[in-house]
């Protein structure tokens, strides 16, 4: 076991630097689902490494605090990835460092808690926590982007959606259009090709629906706060709705 100790370690110190990056590279605007992927090979070199340093028990030893501990770190890290946060850290980048040394310690937790508890556990915890990671890279808890079929819909039947918009939550890109050649195109020009602010073409490879619409409520000046004094919640919903269609 000595000699798998060392790898372990140096494994371990590997991706705690790796999850410190964003002190590095500072404010980031990486695409969510390579975002997802970077988290999951954080917490694979985690977890790899508590599966290296652990020394299995034998289950009569077994303490039930261990197995507590390997069920829950899972759970806890993917609180850590909850969508309606990502654009405040992708905007902190200590607060971003804290979020991946998080994830960093629930991963190795889940192996290590798992190991300790009995030999094998600690495989099937880890493994559960990577697996909910990986597939979160492809929209498995993230805010849909608005669908073409979506799209389609508002613009036709206009009147009616607007009307259901601030009940039901549904989009309403045709009543986002409205806002935003009232609200934002004097400075992200009539087609949003950019003015005094920037371009928002693509802007769904940047921010995804959620995000645009967090960014909307509470932006970095100097552009203006507009919610909810000029747009209300559903405005918010519907003018994000059609940013990410440009
Ligand atoms: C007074 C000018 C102004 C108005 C009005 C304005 N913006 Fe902005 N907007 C900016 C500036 C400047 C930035 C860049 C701020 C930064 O990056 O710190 C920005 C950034 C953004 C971004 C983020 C772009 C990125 O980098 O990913 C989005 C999305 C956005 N605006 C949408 C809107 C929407 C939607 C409205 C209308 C509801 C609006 N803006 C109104 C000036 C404005």
């Amino acid at each position: 076991m000595i000699r798998l100790r060392v790898p372990g370690i140096v494994l371990l110190g590997i991706t705690i630097v790796a999850a410190l990056v964003p002190l590095v590279r500072g404010v980031t605007d990486l695409p969510t689902a390579e975002h997802h992927l970077l988290h999951a090979a954080l917490i694979a070199g985690a977890l790899i490494s508590a599966l290296l340093l652990t020394e299995p028990r034998k289950a009569e030893n077994a303490h039930y605090g261990w197995l507590l501990a390997a069920v829950l770190s899972p759970i806890a890290a993917m609180m850590l990835m909850w969508p309606s946060e990502y654009a405040w850290f992708e905007r902190h980048p200590l607060g971003h460092v804290l979020e991946h040394l998080g994830i960093v310690g629930c991963g190795f937790a889940s192996g290590y808690a798992g190991q300790m508890y009995a030999s094998g556990v600690g495989w099937v915890t880890g493994l559960s926590l990577l697996g909910m990671s990986v597939a979160s890279a492809w929209g498995f808890g993230v805010a849909p982007a608005p669908a073409a079929a979506v799209l389609a819909a508002a613009t036709t039947t206009a009147p009616q959606t607007s009307a259901a918009a601030g009940t039901t939550g549904a989009t309403n890109i045709a009543h986002g259009a409205v806002l935003f050649s009232q609200n934002c195109a004097m400075c992200h020009g009539a087609r949003g090709t950019g003015g005094v602010g920037p371009s928002l073409v693509s802007e769904r490879t940047r921010k995804d629906f959620q995000q645009a619409q967090q960014w909307i409520m509470k932006p970095d000046a100097p552009m203006p706060t507009l919610f909810p004094g000029t747009l209300s919640r559903s405005d918010v919903r519907d003018v994000a709705a059609f940013v990410e269609t440009l």
